[in-house]
């Protein structure tokens, strides 16, 4: 459990709160890069951390993100004309640059010192990795990005998705920890495949109380989860948590991997980002319509948005003969499951209620992890991870391990989930 206090530092990611400050010293992903808008295209709307913006590019094809309210007097500039080299608001005609520079004040008289003085709210943009990444910080210490093993491959390598979630994202975030949950919460009640891809499901299905090792890095943790699958060996998951909302879960044998991120829309309502990548080849036809289609690593919206399609508000389309029959909870879909046993523990969870058992290990350690960085953060403690791209180039892994080795001491799964102590050039 957490005192109400903590929740709320662990929750709170508004401008001027301990985690909100903690989250603008890293970038930001904001969206997937193909949705963004085309040149001279009209602007879409974000939000981020309680920020709401507006995203755009201008007619060299430079991105902008602004805040959404007009400097003038806070009309909305997603309503405006993205017009040659700027978007201009339609109240009163005054037209900003991606960098926030008023270019027009149609109001004013051509020789005002008014134009050079006002500007819009911008935020540094970039685009890397298939992803649109935003620095929510003070603009002259924006950091490098984060140098994840998808950002540089190319394009045919990587398919990113965004979803909404309508919950915290710590509660979303802290579902991707909590293995325990796999061997029911994913599990079919008429399984009886032993291909392959059953073969880890077979290892939930068989040791439904796993054992923890929680491993330290300097901008996260290895979050090692045994399970037993004979009488003398161990089935290990190694998951990464990367400050301040990243995951990696190691994916099926011979499948993409992926890295998720749980970014706070607001308080009470989170995006999920996804990037599933091959690092040594294009992506298939197949796997990229399983994945269009919400299969498994994805999750299944309504087209051309980014609601998806089982949500909260219509009982994640439960159907409770599938559920008798076919799987333990009868809802379509992986992240729809996930995303419901998380939404329906409130907006934002009350974790002063609840009674943590050793199943929830991971889910303590990456609490705390948050709550102390963010408080150092609020004492004026920068956290190592923005200035040090390299600890982000992690892999997660699984093995089978002889029964009593501890997962550290294992070359197989340290070598592949430790990062390259070598710095990357910023
Ligand atoms: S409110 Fe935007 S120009 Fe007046
Ligand atoms: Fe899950």
């Amino acid at each position: 459990m957490l005192t109400q206090e903590k929740n709320d530092i662990l929750t709170r990611t508004g401008r001027g709160t301990p985690m909100g400050k903690l989250m603008r010293t890293f970038w930001t992903p904001a969206m997937t890069e193909a949705e963004i808008p085309a040149a001279d295209e009209p602007p879409v709307r974000l939000e981020l951390l309680g920020e709401k913006l507006v995203v755009f590019r201008d007619t060299d094809g430079r991105v902008g993100v602004l805040d959404q309210h007009c400097p003038h007097r806070g009309a909305s500039l997603f309503f405006g004309r993205n017009e040659e080299g700027g978007i201009r608001c339609v109240y009163h005609g005054w037209k900003f640059g991606v960098d926030g520079k008023c270019l027009d004040m149609p109001t004013e008289a051509a020789d005002s010192p008014m134009r050079c003085k006002v500007s819009a709210l911008a935020y540094p943009a970039r685009v890397a990795g298939g992803v649109l990444w935003v620095y929510l910080g003070e603009p002259d210490t924006a950091p490098p990005l984060p140098d994840f093993e998808f950002i540089g491959l190319p394009a045919d390598h990587i398919y990113a998705s965004r979803w909404e979630q309508d919950c915290n994202y710590a509660q979303a975030m802290e579902g991707e920890f909590d293995s325990a949950h796999v061997g029911f919460l994913h599990s079919l009640v008429n399984k009886t495949t032993d291909d392959d891809r059953a073969l880890t499901g077979r290892f939930f299905r068989d040791d439904k109380a796993p054992s923890w090792k929680i491993v330290p890095t300097p901008s996260g943790l290895m979050a090692c989860n045994g399970r037993r699958v004979e009488q003398d060996k161990r089935y290990w998951r190694l998951n990464q948590f990367l400050m301040p909302f990243y995951s990696m879960i190691p994916p099926h044998p011979n499948d993409a991997r992926l890295v998720r991120m749980w970014v706070p829309m607001n308080d009470e309502r989170c995006w999920v980002l996804c990037v599933t990548f091959r690092p040594d080849r294009a992506l298939g036809d197949t796997e990229l319509a399983g994945w269009r289609n919400g299969d498994s690593a994805h999750r299944k919206v309504i087209p051309g948005t980014t609601v998806p399609t089982e949500r909260l508000d219509n009982d994640y389309l439960i159907d409770r003969t599938l559920q008798q029959t076919v799987s333990f909870t009868g809802i379509a879909g992986v992240r729809a499951q996930d995303a419901m046993v998380c939404e329906t523990a409130g907006a934002i969870a009350d974790r002063s209620r609840e009674h943590l058992g050793t199943s929830d290990r991971a889910v303590v350690a990456l609490r705390r992890m948050l709550i102390d960085a963010a408080v150092a953060c609020a004492e004026g403690q920068r956290p190592p991870g923005p200035d040090m791209p390299h600890l982000y180039r992690v892999r997660a892994t699984q093995t089978v391990l002889p029964e009593g080795m501890d997962p550290t001491e294992s070359d197989e799964l340290m070598n592949t989930a430790r990062p390259d102590p070598t710095p990357t050039a910023a």
